[in-house]
């Protein structure tokens, strides 16, 4: 008995121990009772249970863990960048918050043409026009003052992360091979380079890396709270890099942040209930229209990545994501036909324009009348019920590159996700609409879903099952939903429904990007005989879920579980 009280005690450490003999012989998550975390990155799921440890509730721990990335996991964990929170309360209560980079009041649509009216990615990704207005600061705060559980303060919840910054942590083969892999940019510019390759060296695996700046940046947050980033000395440092070198981020800009508590998107998928983000991101709506379209179809029946489901969910991923690029955008600034949208009306009559057997065209599925991996998510629950899935965001690997000085952080890139030049691609081949124009003060659209799944029970109530989401640009959504189609339809555990190999269409351009291991020969070319076209991509999506397995221990995977990095 004492032996298998260890092994939760050391599961609710880890995260990653399994409980051989309770199980099959299925590739099995980690398992836990007491709380769990799942991460793209070791360190910061431990920061995450070591608050839990203390006492924290989901939301405590997830804003630990939402620092701890921004140390440990720099291309994509951030306080420069962004992101939304969806949250279940222990009483089944869901809210959401949103943090995303804003436009700064300068900003104007026209800011990454060139002079032949192209939109020039040098600048929407590289330079310091492509920073919005960082948000992840003030939603980590807030998400601590409104959801936490009051037992724990603002610098316990973020001592793991002001450690592993002064202190250092081993760096992993992943990051020592992402830091091989973007020397060249990086190590032109500082003060990243200095940071990022101390005395000019990429750091050897297993080698402590400290970030100093980073960890006076983050105490002054812990001190002071939202001024300790927005006013003061961190601020100062910012805009004086934005006025230096040409950048718009403005004192004003930074004063003016203020995250958005914003209604959840939810729906019915069967006997389940879904939440997941609205507007600015496309997430919630696209995963709504995606389930709708394929709710009445017996995918069981046809098989996990068969041709004939993938023709189904490819075809429902195109009808979807024509919407998103045309209709979406920050409805405080455009209007979206939310209700029309998402009515049971409006996609049944989509449906109808699901070709059975055969690829559909997107220039005949133009849009209804009604990244890279770069970007990371976490999930946290609580042993009392709560549950936190969180999505944040750079942009691009490193954001815009651009470390500001004397503070350590990275800047978000997330300019480019606004229509630059709205009908052109941006960096995720994303060709959206007027909608996501670029307007000061204004969020670009976002593909973030975290989401947060329950079983509906014949008396109406709701249990937990599921809380998931992704990094990957627009292939989030799909993602997520196919994790949802894994776990919910399929019957997969929460690790085997990660780990599946998976597919992605988002209208233009008009291919099934597929991971090398999605297909077996004979599905391919049965998929090519019906007219489909394939992109290869090692990996499609970075993802990280907690399910409630049966018997209600909680279980856990992230695509980063195995690697450490991905
Ligand atoms: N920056 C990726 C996204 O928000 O969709």
């Amino acid at each position: 008995m004492t032996s298998f009280k260890h092994l939760l005690l050391a599961s609710v450490l880890t995260g990653v121990l399994l409980l051989p003999g309770l199980l099959d012989a299925r590739r099995n998550p980690g398992y836990s009772v007491a709380g769990m975390v799942t991460s793209a990155e070791p360190y910061a799921t431990a920061a995450g249970f070591e608050i839990l440890a203390a006492g924290g509730n989901a939301a405590d721990a997830a804003v630990a863990v939402g620092f701890a990335l921004a140390v440990t996991f720099p291309n994509a964990g951030n306080i420069g960048g962004g992101g939304f929170l969806v949250y279940r309360a222990p009483d089944g209560t869901v809210s959401t918050l949103d943090f995303r980079e804003k436009g700064p009041a300068a900003a104007t649509a026209g800011m990454f043409l060139n002079h032949l009216g192209e939109p020039d990615p040098e600048l929407s990704r590289r330079g310091l026009l492509a920073s919005g207005v960082p948000g992840s600061v003030a939603g980590l705060l807030e998400i601590h003052r409104r959801r936490g559980s009051g037992k724990l303060t603002r610098e316990q919840v973020m001592a793991p992360a002001i450690r592993l910054a002064e202190q250092g942590f081993p760096v992993s083969y992943g990051f020592h091979e992402s830091l091989i892999n973007n020397k060249e940019w990086l190590g032109s510019i500082e003060p990243t380079a200095r940071v990022l390759y101390p005395e000019g060296k990429i750091p050897a695996p297993g080698s402590m890396f400290r970030q100093p700046e980073l960890a006076a940046t983050l105490k002054e947050i812990a001190a002071k709270g939202r001024d300790g980033f927005y006013t003061g000395w961190v601020a100062d440092s910012l805009v004086a890099l934005m006025s230096r070198e040409g950048g718009l981020i403005t004192h004003d800009d930074l004063a003016a942040y203020r995250p958005v508590e914003r209604q959840p998107i939810s729906f019915r998928f069967r006997d389940k209930r879904i939440f997941s983000m609205g507007p600015p991101s496309s997430g919630g709506i696209v995963l709504a229209q995606m389930l709708g379209l394929l709710e009445p179809f017996k995918l069981k029946e046809l098989g996990h990545n068969s041709a004939a489901y993938t023709n189904r969910v490819v075809e429902a991923e195109r009808l979807a994501y024509a919407d998103r690029n045309h209709w979406l955008g920050d409805m405080d600034f455009t209007p979206v036909p939310l209700a029309g949208l998402l009515s049971a009306e409006y996609i049944d009559n989509r449906r109808s324009l699901m070709p059975i057997g055969r690829a559909g065209s997107s220039r005949l599925a133009p849009p209804g009348h009604a990244e890279h991996l770069e970007t990371t998510h976490y999930c946290v629950v609580d042993s009392m019920g709560g549950a936190a899935a969180i999505t944040t965001t750079l942009n691009g690997g490193y954001g815009n590159g651009r470390v500001v000085p004397g503070a350590g952080f990275f800047l978000n890139n997330e300019m480019d996700d606004f229509s630059a030049a709205p009908g052109k691609p941006n960096m995720f081949g994303l060709v959206q609409g007027t909608a996501n124009k670029i307007e000061p003060g204004k969020r670009m659209l976002s593909s973030m879903t975290p989401t947060i799944v329950t079983t509906v029970q014949p008396d109406g109530g709701e249990k937990l099952l599921l809380v998931a989401g992704a990094a990957g640009g627009p292939t989030i959504t799909t993602t997520t939903m196919q994790i949802i189609l894994n776990t919910t339809v399929f019957g997969m555990n929460v690790r085997e429904a990660v780990d599946a190999p998976r597919f992605h269409h988002q209208h233009l351009p008009d291919v099934i990007t597929r991971e090398p291991d999605t297909f077996s020969a004979e599905t391919a070319g049965r998929l090519r005989e019906m007219g489909y076209e394939f992109r290869q991509r090692n990996q499609i999506g970075s993802a990280s879920a907690i399910m409630v397995a049966p018997g209600g221990w909680l279980s856990g995977w992230s695509d980063g579980a195995g690697a450490g990095w991905k």
